[in-house]
């Protein structure tokens, strides 16, 4: 385990293997930039990300002094440093503001997923020691340093949470795992935890997530975490797409877009760690959780296109393609919500190719009725380092989702803005008093991408638990 430490001493007086340099915009003359004709030599450039180790320093290039920026910068250190036996090193504080995105940064590029490799290449870094010195020379008081790399860590470590659910194979992450781990979280102060099977689905007239789970062998679960602080503010409730695996079901999806299916509980994912994140934040608003989890599987039981189901809010939806199977479970999900009476609503869901084709792998599509609701949401996003892009509904696109023999079909009739559509079909099951409290994020792109990017390793990134944590802390400075 790595630890991060906060000492009240300059840099050059703290006792470590490795120093942490960032060249800020390429100044090397800034007074830390001690070996600046030995970077010139090594042809080092400052450019970001770039890392060159002189002697016992690295240095980092860093475009600015911007979060996201230097979390960038304090990334690429980790990495460099994973190659090395270091196992202590200190960095400055480089501005108060940083000093929590300088944390995240190093837990998140700390992170590896190494459960089933016999050899585990664990990283010899055991300390890392940030100076309560900054970059222009000014110094920050150590409890308001110790509480703010304290947050960093905090909400780094809930998002490699919710990375580690969603690598772990098929085989072992399914409903019944994602139930055993909703319950460990509720073992947390303030937390408790429900879980429902196919009784209460089918009492509740859920025939859209039933069916979604006909064919496989496993059981669905409809697991519902509830974080209730004392004398909470509000009420938000975050809903997760939970498809432990994603064949296609019958509409079967061809080899190479099947493989990484296993990603398709990163929405159920990224909710457990939002709530996680909210309990150990002390957060005074009351969060939900609520995960449908199953797998959609083939065999005889399989729903079929042309089936008819029953959706809770008695809507029926005529199926004419399986693989859109992820609406299906949130339609019910979404309805169940609604009774929790949120103040605000969201969920989250890999639920879109046309999502990853519209904004790239690396962005969140973001779609709602409420523009005061997208931005506020957008602008914590960027604080937290996590790209989001908005996506407009139209009268248009929701025509194009109505069916001959049912109230909707659970596709769209053009294949043009498939991810907006998917949008709309969610909106069915959004009561009008809710529907200026919702937000649909579509994580299909950044919730899991196979190679490394910025601080994020191979595959699951935790995507939507940085933006949901970010978002709750910036609205109570508002409301304060
Ligand atoms: N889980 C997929 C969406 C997805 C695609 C997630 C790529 C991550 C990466 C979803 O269930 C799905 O298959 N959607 C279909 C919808 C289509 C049938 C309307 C899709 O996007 O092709
Ligand atoms: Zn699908
Ligand atoms: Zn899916």
């Amino acid at each position: 385990m790595m630890k991060i430490k906060i000492e009240d001493n300059k840099v050059c007086d703290i006792k470590a293997d490795i120093k942490i340099v960032l060249v800020v915009n390429k100044d090397f003359n800034h007074k830390s930039v001690k070996d600046k004709k030995e970077l010139e030599f090594l042809g080092f450039k400052g450019e970001e990300e770039e890392c060159c180790l002189v002697g016992k320093t690295l240095y980092v290039g860093c475009n600015s002094l911007y979060r996201e920026d230097v979390r960038l910068a304090c990334g690429a250190a980790i990495k460099a440093l994973k190659k090395t036996k270091a196992k202590s090193v200190k960095v400055g504080s480089y501005l108060k503001e940083n000093l929590q995105a300088m944390a995240e940064a190093f837990v998140l590029a700390s992170y590896s997923f190494n459960k089933y490799k016999s050899k585990k290449s664990e990283s010899e870094l055991k300390e890392i020691v940030i100076s309560t010195e900054d970059y222009k020379g000014d110094k920050i008081t150590p409890k308001n340093a110790k509480e703010l790399i304290q947050k960093g860590e905090i909400i780094a470590k809930v998002t490699n949470f919710s990375k580690d659910l969603v690598n772990t194979p098929p085989y072992e992450m399914n409903s019944l795992e994602l139930e055993r781990v909703a319950k460990k979280i509720a073992k947390l102060e303030g937390v408790t935890c429900k879980v429902y099977g196919k009784e209460f689905l089918e009492k509740e007239g859920m025939g859209a997530f039933l069916a979604v789970n006909r064919a496989s062998h496993i059981p669905p679960r409809l697991i519902h975490l509830v974080y209730k602080p004392k004398r909470a503010k509000k009420r938000y409730v975050f809903v997760g797409k939970g498809l432990t695996y994603d064949t296609g079901g019958l509409s079967l999806k061809p080899s190479d877009y099947m493989v990484s299916m296993k990603s398709d509980m990163s929405g159920a994912s990224a909710v457990l760690g939002v709530l996680k994140g909210a309990a150990m934040l002390d957060l005074p608003y009351e969060v939900h959780a609520i995960v449908g989890a199953t797998e959609n599987a083939i065999g005889p039981e399989a729903y079929k296109p042309d089936d008819v189901l029953t959706a809770k809010n008695g809507k029926t939806i005529e199926i004419k393609n399986t693989d859109a199977e992820g609406r299906l479970v949130l339609a019910d999900c979404l309805c169940y919500a609604c009774e929790q009476k949120p103040d605000v609503l969201v969920d989250m869901a890999t639920l879109t190719g046309a999502c990853v084709v519209a904004l790239g792998e690396y962005t969140t599509g973001v779609m709602g009725h409420s523009s005061k609701l997208k931005h506020s949401l957008a602008s914590s996003a960027k604080l937290s380092g996590e790209l989001t892009g908005s996506l407009p509904f139209n009268r248009y696109l929701k025509k194009l989702l109505k069916s001959q023999v049912a109230d909707l079909c659970n596709i769209s009739s053009s294949r043009y803005g498939g991810a907006i559509t998917a949008g709309l079909f969610l909106d069915n099951f959004v009561e009008d008093k809710y529907k200026d409290r919702w937000l649909h994020l579509d994580i299909a792109g950044p919730a899991y991408i196979e190679k490394d990017w910025g601080y994020n390793q191979c595959g699951a990134s935790g995507a939507g638990v940085r933006m949901s944590l970010y978002w709750m802390m910036e609205n109570l400075k508002e409301e304060a």
